[in-house]
């Protein structure tokens, strides 16, 4: 059995706001193995980011977590901030969908790969620059000696993301969270980047989290697939499982709804509605609303998370565990 690196247990993030409280995401349990690649896809707002912020100890000044997320067993949500700040330069970190939200754009690139090199790992000057230089070449950056001494704002989108990779990676972490890392950037960049990621994943044995409203951009990288909704996980399943035969209406919803290389674009059926506020949940199944099988018992059990197979969890009353054959 592969050993989990990093695990949460009812990790719920609430908010408070002046028309009450924001529940983002509401008791999630994840495991993620050492060097695996997993995905989390769902609509905007469904707490793909909130989960991962609040475990990287960066939720906003409104916001709160409970419940527990283990690095190697160690709780990241009780640790004093001086201790998570030395775990989130060493063993865990972030890439953002805007590289400049991690940047610091009046330092030179220089300054800002060396320092947690310098700060984390004791080198010395000269060793980080030489190492710092070695990583920028890692993730496909042309001439960069020369791009080591510019400033953010002297590289395209593309060679910026490039450069929050390569920082997030410098200090070799154990978990790297990528939170819609191609979403700002053309298409063609978009490849560039996501091919970049399955070459370091190899490489570099890290394990990956991809963040993305787009299921299609996550398929071709992820081991596994983990479905959002509302704060909530609605299924869990190996990529080629969910792709082939998703069992939850969500699932089944959005991949009917995401562009894909063998179908039309005509043929895309965009999900009707919206999902629900998150400061009054339903009583029953968050999707009820907008699912097109939905029955009356829906609006009035909230469908538990239940194992349906191997490797495979879904949060649907209408779903049964699938029969195992007799040995
Ligand atoms: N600072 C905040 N105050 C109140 N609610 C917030 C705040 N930040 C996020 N939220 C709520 O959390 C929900 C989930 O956000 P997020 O995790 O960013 O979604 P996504 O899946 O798009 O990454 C949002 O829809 C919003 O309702
Ligand atoms: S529990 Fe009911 S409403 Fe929810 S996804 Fe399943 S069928 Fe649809
Ligand atoms: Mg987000």
């Amino acid at each position: 059995m592969t050993e989990n690196i990093f695990k949460t247990e009812g990790l719920t993030v609430r908010f408070d706001t002046p028309d009450g409280e924001v529940q983002a995401v509401s008791g999630l349990n994840l495991e993620i193995a050492a060097g695996e690649t997993v995905a989390i896809v769902g609509e905007s707002g469904s707490g793909k980011s909130q989960t991962f912020l609040s475990v990287m100890g960066l939720l906003s000044k409104n916001g709160r977590a409970s419940g527990k997320a283990t690095l190697e067993g160690r709780d990241l949500l009780t640790m004093s901030a001086r201790e998570l700040d030395i775990y989130r330069g060493r063993d865990i970190s972030m890439v953002f969908q805007d590289p400049m939200t991690g940047l610091n754009p009046s330092l030179k690139i220089s300054r800002q790969l060396t320092e947690t090199l310098e700060v984390h790992q004791g080198c010395t000057r000269a060793e980080a620059d030489k190492r710092a230089i070695a990583m920028l070449e890692s993730v496909g950056i042309p001439d960069p000696k020369r791009r080591f001494r510019m400033y953010p704002h002297e590289l395209s989108g593309g060679m910026r993301q490039r450069v929050m990779i390569a920082m997030a990676l410098l200090c070799e972490p154990k978990l790297l969270v990528a939170d819609e890392p191609t979403t700002a950037l053309d298409v063609t960049i978009q490849a560039q980047i996501l091919e970049l990621f399955a070459d370091l994943k190899k490489r570099f044995n890290t394990a990956l989290v991809l963040i993305s409203h787009d299921l299609g951009v996550v398929a071709g990288l992820a081991d596994r697939v983990f479905v959002m909704y509302a704060g909530c996980v609605v299924e869990e399943a190996p990529v080629d499982d969910l792709f082939e035969n998703p069992k939850h209406p969500y699932t089944k919803a959005l991949l009917a709804s995401t562009p894909r290389i063998d179908t039309d674009l005509e043929n895309l059926e965009p999900i009707p509605g919206r999902p629900p506020n998150l400061q009054r949940l339903p009583k029953g199944c968050a999707f009820a609303a907008r699912c097109s099988v939905a029955e009356q018992q829906c609006r009035e059990i909230r469908p538990p998370l239940k194992g349906i197979a191997e490797k495979r969890t879904c949060a649907c009353l209408l779903v049964r565990a699938e029969e195992r054959e007799p040995a």
